[in-house]
């Protein structure tokens, strides 16, 4: 069986290095081990409008961003299929049909949904499309016959509730959807990188992201204003690392390599941990090293950045070649959706002969 890979985000701002560490490392290592047949990028435009209806500028505008951005992470258009949700009409079909086969109650279960209903303040007025939207986003896996889909983990109730689309269509239509699997980060830290802020979640609205594309100086400041632990008030005290932002940060970012270069004094992260943990290590210290390793990490995924945007048109070159490319695959996928389903009238010369054979057998 082929592998196939299909992930992407939804347009609605730059992308931070929560996405960064979460998935599109990965995303790029994927790529570049040659392990895949075929690999689908999708930028989630259609998704992003089911809970931005009255905001198609801000989901328009970020299309370029996000692309963007996953070329500055070295997506290569020539390796990765890279296209726009929106212009892949065969994914709502596809949502269409796939809705006969789920029931309300099961999507009210999806522990996603539920917390984005409450985060967003829908209890009362869910639109449609936004309650819906897992049942898109098993559409936009299967389209492709995706076998590997490389997310974050809060996307773990997607995948399942797509495995059982799939389960559900191959029983009652017969074996015709492939059941994808889910790749998740493989370090810990990565699973869930918190905000500069110590909240949960990185987040555009809470103002506590670092950015892909975020110039050095700001950079800078906003690790140096990082929540630490808050009871590590002088540098003699001992500190906790657990849950503590910079340690997490430092957890997803700093390898040992990093510690050779900008602080010989430890040879690699449990060193520092177990100082800080013993008392005598100041924060701003390890913030220092912190800020050194993201400006590190980052500073090729800008400077790539900066060469694309010099010429905007061919972004958009690259996104409609990728968008012809899936649409082909879309469309192999329906139709078999549609013949496995029997709604394919006019391919069927059996039916059409059996039915006159009915009737003029009547005559
Ligand atoms: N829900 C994903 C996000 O919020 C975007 C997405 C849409 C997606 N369809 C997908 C991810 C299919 C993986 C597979 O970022």
């Amino acid at each position: 069986m082929a592998k196939i890979i299909l992930t992407g985000d939804r347009p609605t701002g730059k992308l931070h290095v929560g996405h960064y560490v979460g998935s599109l490392k990965r995303r790029v290592e994927l790529q570049n081990s040659g392990n895949f047949d075929k690999i689908f990028i999708m930028i989630a435009d259609a998704q992003a409008l089911t809970d931005n209806a009255e905001n198609p500028e801000k989901v328009r505008q970020n299309v370029i961003e996000v692309a963007l951005d996953y070329l500055a992470c070295g997506l290569d258009p020539a390796k990765s299929n890279l296209f726009i949700q929106s212009q892949i009409p065969e994914l709502t079909e596809l949502t269409f049909y796939y809705m006969d086969l789920v029931t309300v109650s099961r999507l009210q279960r999806n522990p996603t949904v539920k917390s984005e209903i409450q985060m967003r303040n829908f209890e009362t007025s869910i639109p449609v499309g936004f309650f819906t939207y897992p049942i898109s986003q098993a559409a936009d896996i299967t389209a492709f016959k995706a076998t590997t889909v490389p997310v974050g983990e809060d996307q773990e109730p997607m995948l399942e509730q797509c495995k059982e689309i799939v389960r559900k269509f191959n029983s009652v239509y017969g074996d015709t959807l492939t059941e994808p699997e889910i790749l998740l980060p493989d370090n810990q830290a990565c699973l869930r990188l918190p905000g500069i802020d110590g909240k949960a979640k990185m987040s555009k609205s809470l103002g506590n992201c670092i950015y892909l594309s975020e110039d050095p100086d700001s950079i800078k400041k906003k690790v140096m204003s990082m929540f630490t632990d808050p009871n590590h008030l002088r540098v003699e005290d001992p500190g906790k690392v657990e849950d503590n932002p910079v340690f997490v940060y430092l957890d997803a970012f700093a390898t040992d390599a990093y510690f050779a270069e900008f602080l010989p004094d430890y040879q690699n992260l449990d060193e520092l941990k177990d100082h800080y943990r013993r008392g005598g290590l100041g924060d701003v210290k390890v913030k220092k090293f912190l800020n050194n390793v993201i400006q590190a990490e980052l500073e090729p995924i800008r400077k790539r950045r900066q060469e694309y945007q010099k010429d905007i048109p061919y972004i958009y070159e690259i996104l409609k070649k990728g968008s012809e490319t899936a649409e082909a695959a879309a469309a192999q996928t329906l139709s078999e959706v549609k013949s496995a389903m029997k709604i394919n009238y006019f391919e069927d010369k059996e039916l059409i002969a059996m039915q006159s054979a009915k009737y003029h057998d009547a005559e």
